[in-house]
């Protein structure tokens, strides 16, 4: 492997996107990320795949400056026409981060992929990293779970209108202002839940922090109609592959209903983010969160010494 001295975040750690230093008081961060579409209106997947390109940046409390677009479309297959409503969708996503689209890159491929390269900025000792909780923090997730469950649903033609609506909003918001409040009281640590689902993206912040977490399933924000797709066994590829992956560090309470095991597993595109801080913290950020519109954050569980690298959910 190669290791330069500049690079803060790299292959190996395993975070949400590559940090280089610049200078003692700047540093570089890049993500990307891109997919196939999870919802049928071309403008909505824009939005929502810029929304989530941008999120890796958020998680770790950066400023993302520019983008680029990551286009594969079936030029035979479909209308150009398509194309041109996915970038708006995300060109307007962009400009409501306040990012810059600088270029990007597009082929012509049997299967519709859309996605972003984003650049941001952020102060080399500022950087939030999933090694970062301590032992008696709270934990804070501020999106509700459930949407790859609904996606694969939505596939099917089984969802409603309004379950859509309901989550392609979620799915589209930025993670913007829950990013730049949990810098404001102080965090610990935060990552975005994605493609690993929340139980994985838990098992890697208790991984790489040395430490043990409980949940509280009681208090986890999900999209209720995904218990209904759950308890048919309508799940998405990747919820058995997290369920597999992650099951051996994972406790689950008698109490915890089926469907809930697999809300947890269930892998999320363009999630919250999870955010790990102290107590009195954390009420203040619950509060400055709920009162700035981002209702469905709640504290879903606390980080505790031992055993470390378990997930315990009751
Ligand atoms: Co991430
Ligand atoms: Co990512």
């Amino acid at each position: 492997m190669i290791t330069d001295k500049n690079v803060l975040r790299g292959m190996d750690s395993l975070d949400d996107a590559g940090v280089y230093k610049l200078s003692d008081d700047l540093a570089l961060i890049q993500t990307v990320d891109f997919f196939t579409p999870i919802v049928d209106d071309p403008y909505d997947f824009g939005q929502i795949a810029a929304a989530n390109a941008l999120s890796d940046v958020y998680a770790m409390g950066g400023k993302p400056l520019t983008a680029m677009n990551i286009v594969c479309f079936p030029t035979k297959k479909l209308d150009i026409s398509l194309l041109q409503e996915i970038l708006k969708g995300g060109i307007d996503k962009m400009k409501e981060a306040g990012v810059v689209l600088v270029g990007g890159h597009s082929v012509d491929d049997p299967e519709l992929k859309y996605g972003l390269s984003v650049t941001g900025t952020i102060h080399p000792d500022k950087i939030l990293a999933t090694s970062g909780a301590k032992p008696g923090d709270k934990l804070i997730l501020t999106k509700p779970l459930g949407t790859g469950i609904l996606s694969t649903a939505t596939k099917a033609g089984k969802t409603s209108k309004q379950t859509i609506a309901r989550v392609t909003r979620s799915m589209a918001a930025l993670n913007k202002l829950a990013s730049e409040l949990m810098q404001e009281v102080g965090a610990h640590a935060c990552t975005d839940i994605t493609g690993f689902g929340f139980l994985g993206h838990i098992s890697q912040l208790a991984h790489n922090s040395k430490v043990g977490i409980k949940i509280n399933n009681d208090s986890i924000p999900y999209f209720t109609e995904a218990e209904e797709f759950a308890m048919l066994g309508l799940l998405p590829g990747g919820l058995h592959r997290n369920r597999e992956f992650y099951s051996r560090m994972v406790r689950f309470a008698e109490t915890v209903p089926q469907f809930m095991q697999d809300i947890l597993y269930d892998p999320q595109t363009s999630g919250g983010l999870l955010i790990s801080l102290a107590p009195d913290a954390a009420e203040r950020l619950l509060e400055r969160l709920h009162k700035t519109g981002i209702k469905e954050a709640t504290i879903v569980g606390e980080v505790v010494a031992r055993p470390a690298g378990k997930i315990l959910v009751s």
